[in-house]
């Protein structure tokens, strides 16, 4: 079990924390708080206190990816990428100063915002007794990202002078090595906790992954088999049931040789496809598979729905859900779960016509929470969809970590858990 910040005694310490406000941005303004808000009660706890001050520091989106691919449009278009263009479409997009603006109506106190992730020592120093100060996105410098682990330690070793303990609450960052989520636990004086948040990740996560209650029903869904097939392999050992869904289930109904259609297929993993099946059969574990579709000419949200009423998909249509009798057949596995873990939508449920599959996947989880289950929620997508139906009060957890959490169900170790002291 990870150490938190109860664990530790943080009266009249000054506190470096690392959160995870990488929240969608338009125009400078936060779209979805859900992220802040879940890092408040451990900002709230730890001000309660008494400490000397809380110096919070996060990134926002990729700026060097942002660079990277705005001067390469700039390239190709035959035109000069000059400072002015990275200032006002890259650094400007993914400012912090908002962000803070918004955890300071959040947290009814004063948050005052530092320019620069680095060179604040003496402002840090400088702060009232309890103040509270939000750093400019950690990414802005390339030291946070740096494959070259000196690099990241410069950074790190500064971003430690701004406290004597580090908390660690950003769970949806955990799964990166970088300056400010892991290198930064090397120069403490003191051994790093996590906060509220990192520990309910943990508490929910670890248990689907090693021991769940079972039976364990997992499901997954999304489009590439490429990006699931650790998360699969990791599952297979203590699911009693592997629901297949979304774009990569026509990979596997192509390895069984059935006919898909213009459906999204990587014929790359065929072969993978076949092994996991085997695998899953050696194992006893029931694969669930899409046995009927609903289908559609184009990938349009407007396109003209078609049901398939069984697995073959014929040559003109591309499959885009799940259809009723496979419906039921989740609705056997689901309701005798005592835990279920899902990870992605079985269809496209961000077009209306091809949302059923994954509204009743989002119904009969929440159901089974109600019945005693244990549910899990994580990746970003599956996110969206039980957030689209108004039923991520309804899970036992829902993750704030896309690729966290994925990495996590993999079996990985993630550097910003593993810096961590434990009990
Ligand atoms: C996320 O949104 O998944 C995390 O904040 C990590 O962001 P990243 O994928 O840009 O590292």
């Amino acid at each position: 079990m990870i150490k938190t910040v109860k664990d530790v005694d943080l009266k009249g310490k000054r506190i470096i924390m690392r959160v995870d406000f990488n929240v969608p941005m338009k125009d400078g303004v936060v779209q979805d708080d859900t992220r802040i808000m879940a890092a408040l009660p451990t900002i709230k706890y730890i001000l309660e206190q008494g400490p000397r001050s809380l110096v919070l520091m996060s990134h926002l989106g990729d700026p060097a990816k942002d660079v990277k691919k705005a001067a390469e449009k700039a390239e190709k278009a035959g035109k000069t990428f000059t400072e002015a263009d990275k200032e006002k479409f890259i650094n400007g997009k993914n400012r912090m100063a908002p962000v803070a603006a918004y955890l300071e109506s959040k947290l009814g106190q004063k948050v005052v915002f530092a320019a620069d992730a680095l060179g604040q020592k003496a402002a840090v120093d400088a702060l009232p007794e309890g103040g509270v100060m939000m750093l400019e996105n950690t990414r802005f410098h390339k030291e946070e990202t740096s494959k070259d682990a000196a690099e990241r330690d410069k950074m790190a070793q500064e971003l430690a002078t701004y406290g004597d303990i580090f908390v660690n609450d950003a769970f949806g960052t955990a799964h990166r090595d970088h300056a400010s989520t892991a290198s930064i636990a090397k120069f403490m004086k003191t051994e790093p906790v996590g906060g509220f948040l990192m520990e309910k990740e943990v508490k929910y996560l670890e248990p689907m992954l090693h021991n769940p209650p079972k039976p364990q029903v997992a499901i997954i869904g999304g489009a590439k088999v490429s990006s699931k097939i650790a998360v699969l392999e990791s599952l297979l050992k203590n699911a009693s049931a592997l629901v297949i869904g979304g774009g990569m289930a026509y990979t596997f109904l192509k390895a069984q040789g059935h006919s898909v259609g213009k459906s999204l297929v990587e014929d790359d993993f065929i072969d993978t496809a076949k092994k996991l099946l085997a695998d899953a059969q050696v194992k006893g574990v029931k694969i669930l598979l899409p046995v009927d579709h609903v289908a559609a000419a184009e990938f349009s949200p407007d396109a003209t729905p078609v049901a398939v009423d069984g697995v073959c998909i014929p040559d003109n249509l591309m499959a885009m859900d799940v259809g009723p009798k496979t419906i039921e057949e989740y609705k056997k596995v689901i309701s005798t779960a005592k835990s279920v873990v899902w990870n992605g939508p079985v269809g496209v449920f961000e077009f209306d016509a091809f949302a059923k599959g994954t509204e009743t996947v989002a119904r009969l989880v929440a159901e089974a929470t109600g019945n005693g289950a244990m549910t899990v929620v994580g990746g970003g997508d599956s996110v969206a969809a039980v957030n689209k139906f108004h039923l991520a009060d309804k899970m036992s957890h829902v993750s704030t970590g896309g690729g966290a959490s994925l990495e996590f169900l993999e079996g990985k170790t993630l550097p910003g858990i593993a810096i961590l002291a434990t009990k």
